[in-house]
């Protein structure tokens, strides 16, 4: 880890500061979470993943309530992204299930072995640790993939269309426009996304994932290289995210940003959930302390 992530998050551990204190709980995401409060969207059930010898994720249990944020937080190599990869269907399990329960009180899914194609289909979306976007293609059309909620062949595909499909097209740009709008980039809109600054890709990222209209919504460390600014930026977006009644998971390092907008955590390390509690909890846990700092931090 880096040193400056480490004396961030050695300054939002410590119980004796308030670095890290959340000013108020964020206990009012808006009517539509309010209706279901309680029940989670997302269950985790003893969840393995083995790649060779080495276990990324061992016997993981969780549930990720609905219309809530939910941090999953650990040192590198702690198996975040591997939980967000088989969430997403980009892995299987080795062992354990994962249910989804897109709208309140329906049945939930066992999405074991899905394909990610399906899971943005049943309405779970995400961004990548590593910003993943056409960079030849205007951030518009970026966001029209993520609308199309398929490959790039069948966007391309839409070049031969019929005149009903010229008007889902139309609706598909008007649709794309809303969401740039909605992360404050429609005015780049036709510029190429690989001219885009740096924070600006990663909410160009999170419009693409919101095009796809999901319940839920992971973001893979979305803070990662954004400047105070950007992130205080972002902090205001996931916020209004989640006023769309769309459920968060954030995979994050930023110990100030987690620490203040999640109402949830989990941490995990070497693979195993070593924590799972409100923000104020996991900030007292001796495990957490000292698997980001070290044997021994814990009781000094
Ligand atoms: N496809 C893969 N093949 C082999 N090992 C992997 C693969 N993906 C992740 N790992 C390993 O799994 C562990 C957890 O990785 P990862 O989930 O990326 O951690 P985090 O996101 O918490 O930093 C690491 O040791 C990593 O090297
Ligand atoms: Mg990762």
């Amino acid at each position: 880890m880096e040193a400056a992530t480490q004396a961030a998050m050695q300054a939002a551990l410590d119980p004796t500061t308030n670095a890290g204190a959340a000013p108020a709980p964020n206990k009012a995401p808006g009517a539509a979470a309010a209706e279901s409060a309680g029940e989670p969207i997302l269950e985790v059930r003893g969840v393995s993943k083995r790649f060779g010898g080495l276990l990324a994720l061992g016997d993981v249990d969780y549930t990720v309530p609905r219309g809530r944020i939910m941090g999953l937080i650990g040192p590198n190599g702690a198996g975040k992204t591997t939980m967000f990869n088989c969430i997403t269907g980009v892995y299987k399990p080795s062992v354990g299930d994962i249910l989804f329960r897109r709208a309140p009180g329906a049945a939930p899914v066992r999405t074991n072995g899905f394909k990610p194609e399906k899971m943005t289909a049943l309405g779970i979306a995400r961004t990548f640790q590593n910003i993943r976007l056409f960079s030849d293609l205007t951030v518009l059309d970026n966001v029209r993939i993520g609308r199309h909620a398929r490959t790039r062949q069948i966007f391309l595909g839409a070049v031969l269309r019929t005149r009903g499909q010229k008007r889902e097209e139309e609706r598909i740009v008007e649709d794309s426009m809303r969401w740039l709008d909605f992360v404050g980039l429609g005015k780049h809109a036709l510029a190429p996304a690989s001219g885009l600054a740096y924070g600006h890709q990663r909410r160009l990222e999170i419009a693409r994932a919101l095009a796809t209209e999901p319940g839920l919504l992971l973001l893979d460390e979305p803070a990662a290289g954004m400047n105070p600014q950007e992130t205080q930026m972002l902090d205001e977006l996931i916020h209004r995210i989640l006023d769309q009644g769309i459920t968060v998971v954030l995979i994050e390092h930023d110990m100030k940003l987690v620490m203040h907008i999640c109402d949830k955590l989990v941490v995990l390390d070497h693979g195993i959930k070593i924590a799972d509690g409100t923000p104020e909890e996991i900030r007292r846990d001796p495990r957490v302390v000292e698997a980001y700092l070290g044997r021994g931090a814990a009781d000094a």
